[in-house]
């Protein structure tokens, strides 16, 4: 396997989750690229030593700029807050290294934008993170969609949610303030993830009426203070988009404050001949619908079917690791021309499609209108 040196910008949830993907790397079968985490830079000293455990990862600094003049490092990946996402891009484009960079790609769409821009100047490799399209289960929804017939599309709906912040004793980190996460709070944490397949579909919105809800507006701040937490927790975005000679109602729907949900990604297309749903809350269990003289919602148990093959067998459930792990696949194999037919990562253009969404939706909320995109 060719080996590709991995340094990581920010080590916290998303850092710390990436690297265990490259340590478990053995799992998978059919992929001619290992990646090795050499480096790690993260302000916190004791989140640094959480990579002790990784003996290939000998460059540890509280400083990014000695990951980006290290010159045996082929790709960086970069989990910040979201305000330095910009900065620090382009920082890695500028020091020649290539990029995997996590969602949104920058704090509003005026940073996407440049982001993007820079991107194209500089030629490097760049995607965009975005894992849950890597559940096999999204992958189905995609084949059902694409190859099989269920005429003409009814509607979509694509969301993403988790109830992390019901609890109003949970101390506000920087997701849950504007200057960090950006003005579309929930937009920017979940968005992409509820974005990221009908855009692939092609289905971009043509027009949007957006419903944002805030939560709680003060929390602890974890040091025997409280914070003001002034970001949108949820977000219900009603969309027209366009698929055929028809316009489709597309629901995206984002929430933090969603009773009774871990983190769920979900995705439901219905057409007059068939339908298709898939939810992680199942993981391995694809519901399709069919109409005939009868009508039926079939329900297949798909297993550990990943487009990447791995050393798990068939009958067991997929989970959030793996399809990490395979969404590091697709990035590194289509970095070398390899990916073929397969289902890729999110790339720049869909990451900014993204923030004209985000955008269009917060202009929504402050007029009560429908606005055009
Ligand atoms: N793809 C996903 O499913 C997913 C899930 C969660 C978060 N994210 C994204 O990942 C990114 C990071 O989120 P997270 O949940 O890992 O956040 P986090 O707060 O857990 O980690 C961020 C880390 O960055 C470090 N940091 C802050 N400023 C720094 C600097 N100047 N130099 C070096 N290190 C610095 C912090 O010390 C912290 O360890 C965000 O863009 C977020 O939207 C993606």
């Amino acid at each position: 396997m060719k080996k590709i040196s991995i340094g990581i910008i920010g080590g916290g949830l998303m850092g710390r989750e990436m690297a265990s993907a490259f340590a478990r790397w053995c799992a998978l079968a059919d992929v001619t690229v290992h990646p090795i985490l050499s480096a790690v830079a993260d302000l916190n000293p004791t989140t640094l030593s959480w990579f002790d455990a990784i003996p290939s990862c000998t460059q540890k600094t509280t400083d990014y700029r000695d990951l980006l003049a290290n010159p045996d490092l082929d790709v960086i990946y970069v989990a910040l807050p979201h305000h330095l996402h910009e900065a620090v891009y382009l920082e890695v484009l500028e020091a020649g290294k290539d990029l995997f960079a996590e969602k949104p790609f920058g704090i509003d769409l005026a940073a996407a934008r440049r982001i993007m821009e820079a991107v194209d100047k500089s030629g490097r490799f760049v995607r965009c993170s975005s894992e849950m399209p890597f559940f096999p289960g999204a992958q189905r929804v995609i084949d059902q969609v694409v190859h099989q017939p269920i005429g003409r599309i009814l509607e979509v709906v694509s969301g993403f949610h988790h109830s992390s912040d019901l609890d109003p004793t949970k101390p506000a980190n920087w997701k849950r303030q504007s200057p960090t996460c950006g003005e579309g709070g929930v937009l920017n944490d979940l968005g992409m993830h509820a974005c990221h397949l009908p855009l692939r579909l092609g289905w971009k919105p043509k027009r949007l009426f957006a419903q944002l809800q805030k939560g709680v507006s003060q929390r602890p701040d974890g040091k025997g203070g409280v914070a003001t937490c002034d970001t949108w927790d949820n977000a219900l975005l009603h969309t027209w988009v366009q698929v055929g000679e028809q316009e489709v109602p597309l629901r995206l729907e984002m929430k933090r404050l969603s009773p009774g949900s871990t983190n769920t990604w979900f995705i439901e297309i219905l057409g007059t001949e068939g339908g298709v749903r898939f939810s992680t809350a199942e993981p391995k269990t694809l519901w399709v619908f069919e109409r005939g003289k009868e009508q039926w919602w079939k329900k297949t148990e798909l297993g550990f079917s990943t487009q990447f093959k791995t050393v798990t067998g068939g009958i067991f459930e997929p989970g959030f690791p793996d399809v990490i792990q395979q969404m590091w696949a697709a990035y590194l194999m289509e970095r070398e021309n390899m990916l073929g037919e397969r289902f890729g990562c999110a790339t720049p253009a869909e990451a900014v499609a993204t923030h004209e969404i985000f955008s269009a939706a917060l202009e929504s909320q402050r007029s009560g209108s429908v606005i055009t995109l």
